[in-house]
């Protein structure tokens, strides 16, 4: 019987390993959770386990904070042990967090092969930890499972093999697709707008809110949207301990909560008008959505919701980007956007490819 074991460990995993976990159960297999810790707020990790039905986790490492080579190392640290023990014949990660490199290290390193879900994304910006998690993952995992034709490409081009990589879609797309009405009703019970329309907002890249000129570059254009209509920001952990020591001067007409759990956030993000964001999966999930988004950043990863999606990227320190805000904020798609692939059923082709594979460690970059 195959033996896969799930690292999770921050709050952007949990709802791309969540369908796979399931759709994995439906085979003679065995399953082992493991979440480092990387988030532990209960509004960051504990709600998405309760809300998405992960089971709770095999093994907790609760490791927290700390610089990137503090977390990462302490994380490669911890799993190794456990990796030992456990002896999996392969180690399943998401995306681009620092666990998902730590993990695919720890693992790659002890001949485990590893299966990387949301492979292939690149921004070429390689200022942000994200990118460099990113590259490094994909070039030690054996199976690449991407969300796009362009992911496809990027992997391809650095060398990949393409027997390694597989177009699934996109399982975050998955939960999301499956919550949707539970997520409506649960957000239209806490409404704070009740009927009326509102923009949501999310913030938390260091590029963004680390230092206070770019924070307040930030709060300029928070401030002018919130004249159009009122702003629900809830605030990630980074982001408010930024905001405690730069003082920023927000408008009352942005109304600050704590972080949302699952259901409460993509419920705000059907009800809203449209999102100014910094994350990557709200580019994703919107652009599904049909709600219009925008990236604070001069780059993305995810350029296919630029070209298929809602998405609209707009440089916050760009002399006119308050009125960019502004006008993507009003663009409005005439239908919805299907963008190919992200159907709901992303989660059961990696499975079914989980148990058919015969790949080995190594396979996935063959000698140029
Ligand atoms: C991490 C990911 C980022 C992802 C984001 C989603 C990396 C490099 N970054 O960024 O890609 O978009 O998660 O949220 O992995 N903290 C808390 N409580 C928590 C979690 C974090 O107080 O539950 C604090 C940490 O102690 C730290 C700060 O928030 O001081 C940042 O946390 P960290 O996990 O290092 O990075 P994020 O900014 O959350």
């Amino acid at each position: 019987m195959k033996h896969f074991l799930h690292i999770v460990g921050a709050r952007p995993n949990f709802m791309k390993i969540a369908p796979v976990m399931e759709n994995l159960r439906s085979y003679e297999v065995r399953q082992t959770l493991i979440h480092t810790g990387q988030h532990y707020d209960a509004r960051m990790s504990d709600v998405f386990f309760r809300e998405l039905g992960l089971p709770v986790p095999d093994i907790y490492l609760d490791v927290r904070g700390g610089t990137h080579a503090e977390q990462t190392g302490r994380i490669m640290v911890a799993l190794e042990k456990h990796f030992l023990t456990i002896n999996p014949d392969w180690v399943i990660v998401a995306g681009d967090v620092n666990s998902t490199l730590a993990a695919a290290l720890a693992a790659a390193k002890l001949t485990i092969p590893v299966a990387h879900i949301e492979a292939g994304l690149r921004s070429f910006d390689f200022s942000m930890p994200e990118e460099i998690n990113r590259v490094a993952t994909d070039r030690i995992s054996t199976a690449l499972f991407t969300h796009s034709e362009e992911a496809d490409d990027n992997l391809i081009r650095e060398g990949a093999n393409p027997r390694c990589v597989f177009q699934v879609g996109n399982t975050m797309i998955d939960t999301l697709s499956k919550f949707q009405a539970e997520a409506a009703s649960a957000f239209a019970k806490s409404n704070p707008y009740c009927d009326d329309t509102f923009y949501l907002v999310t913030v938390h890249r260091p590029s963004n809110v680390d230092r206070r000129e770019s924070f307040l570059r930030l709060v300029d254009i928070l401030n002018d949207v919130a004249e159009i209509h009122p702003v629900l920001f809830p605030v990630h952990p980074r982001t408010s301990s930024c905001m405690q020591s730069a003082k920023v001067p927000l408008s009352p007409k942005v109304r600050l909560v704590e972080p949302m759990g699952y259901l409460e956030f993509t419920g705000a993000m059907q009800a809203c008008a449209g999102v100014i964001t910094d994350s990557g999966g709200i580019q994703e999930e919107s652009s599904w959505l049909g709600i219009p988004c925008v990236t604070l950043r001069p780059n993305t990863e995810r350029n296919v919701t630029v070209r298929l999606g809602t998405n609209t990227l707009v440089c916050p320190d760009h002399p006119d980007a308050v009125d960019k805000v502004i006008q993507a904020l009003n663009e409005r798609l005439s239908e919805v956007p299907r963008i190919p692939g992200w159907d709901g059923c992303a989660s059961s082709r990696i499975a079914q490819i989980m148990i058919e594979n015969d790949l080995s460690i190594g396979d996935a970059y063959l000698p140029l």
